[in-house]
């Protein structure tokens, strides 16, 4: 049975109303006011809390947070692994809240997921582990056949059909797992932490195959990662959890650029270059002569979509600069980055010095003087 047929009018609550917001509409799967409460043994924890997030078909979309902030139970309840215990989960604007069984069968051929630790059947080869979900579905086996061959060389296992698990390295243990969670052609499919248990030249090979599957296959991709650079490598948009409360959100080039909450920059911290400890150690918050350098801290957080020129920004500036640390990398087209400069014998003072450096960054800070 398709889930399109199974549509019906669903009243708006107030703050997200969908004529007020059109892209809600589009939307392919949307939480609204989603909460989920667990009876652990010590009482209920409240995992999610009033959670409203839209996410668009063939988008990338990551998930972040600590440890415990509630990823796994969110992504959990896009195919019922989890089941709400207040607000509604739609997808392709379609309330899955009531599904009965098979309705919910035929929603998770519909998504896909590959789990951290692979979950392969380790006395089945690589074939019959792909194969499985196809025979559980009664697919005849010639399709079967078709379709088990077309997803091995998709994911470059070919010459490892008749493998066992035990015999592959957890990147190809991974491969088998994307595979296997294609077979029924799904819109969407959900990863938690599918490259963490991966070196990262590995991650890097798994990465690059799920964007193509992204691209090539228009497939939605949501992702949990602990790894930021996951997320800068491959998500449009990213979502923070924080105790069960989304924190902050938005395309991945603006909260990496210029994060605003506290988890956000203590999870994007190791990304971000701070003064080294041996310049740190020699800063002053006042001048000891009139040699000292001031050291500035200039951040570009992409929204200009320009690299510093570093010529007129050091003319501006005056006097002798010295680059101390940083540099501008680059994430979905938007230049990010740092400079740490120290400034001396500049005819400028202080707060001139930082908004002259300001028509360069967006964000300029005075670290202080020494160095
Ligand atoms: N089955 C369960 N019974 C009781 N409590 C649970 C259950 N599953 C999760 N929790 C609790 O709900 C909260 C959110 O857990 P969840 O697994 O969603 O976090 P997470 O962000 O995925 O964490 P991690 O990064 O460690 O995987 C935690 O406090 C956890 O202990
Ligand atoms: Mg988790």
């Amino acid at each position: 049975m398709s889930v399109a047929t199974l549509q019906r009018k669903l009243p708006e609550p107030a703050p997200q109303r969908a004529e007020l917001h059109p892209e809600l509409n589009r939307a392919q799967v949307r939480f609204i006011g989603l909460g989920k409460t667990y009876q652990g043994q010590q009482g209920p924890v409240q995992a999610l809390h009033g959670i409203d997030l839209a996410i668009q078909r063939g988008e990338v979309f990551g998930i972040i947070g600590r440890s415990g902030a509630g990823k796994s139970s969110l992504i959990r309840t896009i195919n019922r692994l989890e089941q709400p215990s207040s607000g509604r989960v739609l997808i392709d604007q379609v309330d899955i809240g009531d599904f009965d069984e098979d309705r919910l069968v035929a929603l998770r051929r519909r998504i896909g997921m590959i789990f951290q630790h692979f979950n392969l059947m380790s006395a089945k080869t690589v074939w019959h582990n792909v194969e499985l979900p196809l025979k559980v579905a009664g697919v005849p086996k010639a399709e079967r056949e078709r379709k088990v061959r077309e997803l091995l060389e998709l994911v470059g296992l070919k010459d490892k059909h008749q493998a066992y698990p035990a015999q592959l390295s957890g990147g190809q243990k991974q491969r088998v797992g994307i595979a296997r969670a294609l077979v029924h052609d799904p819109e969407i499919l959900l990863c938690d932490e599918a490259t963490s248990a991966l070196d990262p030249e590995t991650t890097q090979s798994i990465l690059g195959l799920l964007k193509q599957i992204n691209q090539r296959l228009g497939l939605t991709l949501i992702l949990i990662t602990h790894e930021m650079a996951v997320i800068r490598e491959i998500c449009d948009r990213v979502v923070v959890l924080e105790h069960g409360r989304i924190v902050e959100q938005g395309p991945v080039w603006k909260v990496f650029g210029h994060p605003q909450h506290e988890v956000s920059k203590t999870l994007l911290a190791p990304l971000q270059h701070g003064l080294a400890p041996e310049l740190q150690s020699h800063l002053r918050s006042h001048p000891e002569s009139s040699e000292a350098a001031l050291v500035l801290s200039l951040r570009f957080t992409g929204s200009l979509r320009e690299e510093p020129d570093l010529a007129a920004l050091f003319s501006a500036l005056g006097g002798r600069v010295r680059l101390l640390q940083g540099g501008v990398e680059r994430i979905q087209g938007h230049a990010l980055g740092q400079l740490l400069l120290a400034v001396q014998g500049s005819s400028l003072g202080a707060e001139e010095l930082r908004q002259r450096a300001g028509q360069w960054a967006q964000q300029v800070e005075v670290l202080g003087y020494g160095v």
